[in-house]
């Protein structure tokens, strides 16, 4: 017997507020229509403030307010700015060597203060913890880690790969925790990995204790010749655009009984977003998955847990680094970023006010970050 359709499965082809996945023809073409319409508004707002027009941050943010949370709820398919956003790319990694160059090596001296540099929490370009109280971005920081080592179950001894590890910020937090730990870091940013070559000879750096190894290279490239207790992967998979790919990898790299533990930036809507204004000046061919990508693509890993931490966790990190950046404007000012640097301050500007004001759009309940507990499959 076959039931009587109700509204919503007509809702799902309806163009604009259908499910985009289903590639309806009418409704998709129609949507990938009105999509480039609103590229086009959103390259304009964006190109006039990098281009001198004066918006103040309070109308700026109060525009993102008054738009997203109508995107968010009731047009997520018109944030899916191109049509790669929604499947799987080629290669694991797309436009690595473009995107190390206009953002993963820009000059240290801007952004590694902007992260926030300390003893033993390094620039950490990823979200921090604030909703257990913490006062400050340093703090925010240390209980991320602090909560990722318990949902990771990290014992002493374990032998942990990094993929994508920046400064080596969670990897020395770690290892100033757990004596017999030892650590493997990848990662393609050159200034990044002249940062952590001169920790590892630094003796007030866990880097140096001699179980710290880095290798300086490409995600799609990785190979080890050991398997893994654990492996970690913050904030990276923004810039991975297939995931079947990166967790076979990620499986041969895995010791039988060991965990993958994957923190991403994602979005609670049907579709995968992203934005052409970050795809051409932050994060090319960067995108935000959906909260269920990961265990929808459980073949060579699968999914036990996983956890949505609220958006409004972003938001207050990104405040603090657009305060950082600001702040030092006097030093900042004087490095060489390959173009005019008032053009880069507002570039940067945009992207931090913009970033910031979505991750706390809806109260954080869309846009905010994911985190997956994985074994073999
Ligand atoms: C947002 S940062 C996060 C860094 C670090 N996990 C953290 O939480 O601070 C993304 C990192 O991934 C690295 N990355 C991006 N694409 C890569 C690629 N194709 N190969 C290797 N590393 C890559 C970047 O250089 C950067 O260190």
């Amino acid at each position: 017997m076959t039931s009587t359709p109700t509204f919503q499965d007509f809702e799902k082809y309806i163009p604009l507020i259908g499910d985009i996945n289903i590639k309806d023809p009418i409704a998709y073409q129609t949507t990938r229509g009105v999509v480039s319409v609103v590229n086009a508004v959103q390259m304009a707002v964006a190109e006039s403030y990098i281009n001198g027009l004066e918006i103040p941050d309070d109308a700026l943010i109060q525009l993102f307010n008054t738009c997203m949370p109508v995107f968010f709820k009731h047009f997520p398919s018109l944030l899916a700015p191109y049509e790669w956003v929604l499947k799987e790319s080629d290669h694991l990694a797309e436009s690595s060597r473009e995107l190390m160059k206009i953002q993963y090596d820009l000059p240290q001296e801007m952004l590694n203060p902007m992260l926030g540099d300390w003893k033993v929490i390094y620039p950490k370009y990823s979200m921090g913890l604030w909703q257990k109280g913490a006062a400050n971005l340093e703090e925010s920081q240390m209980h991320m880690i602090d909560d990722m080592i318990e949902k990771m179950n990290i014992q002493d001894g374990d032998n942990i790969l990094d993929f994508g590890c920046g400064w080596g910020c969670v990897a020395n937090y770690i290892l100033s925790k757990f004596p017999n730990v030892r650590f493997t870091g990848l990662n393609l940013s050159h200034q990044q990995c002249e940062y952590m070559r001169k920790k590892m000879q630094d003796p007030e750096s866990y880097l140096s204790s001699g179980r710290f190894t880095l290798h300086e290279g490409d995600l799609n490239d990785a190979q080890f010749e050991e398997k893994f207790d654990k492996i970690l992967s913050v904030g990276v998979f923004c810039h991975v655009g297939n995931l079947t790919q990166s967790f076979r990898k990620l499986a041969s790299f895995l010791k039988e009984q060991g965990t993958v533990f994957i923190h991403i930036i994602t979005v609670r809507t049907p579709n995968n977003i992203s934005s052409p204004f970050t795809h051409k000046y932050i994060f090319p061919h960067g995108r935000y998955w959906n909260y269920d990508a990961v265990p929808n693509h459980n073949k060579d890993l699968k999914t036990t847990q996983r956890w949505y931490l609220n958006g409004i966790n972003y938001h207050k990190t990104f405040k603090a680094w657009l305060a950082n950046f600001d702040t030092r404007q006097d030093i900042v000012k004087n490095l060489d970023y390959g173009m005019d640097y008032a053009k880069f301050r507002r570039i940067w500007r945009f992207y931090l006010l913009w970033l910031g004001t979505n991750f706390a759009t809806c109260d954080g309940e869309y846009n905010g970050n994911g985190q997956y507990l994985m074994v073999h499959a």
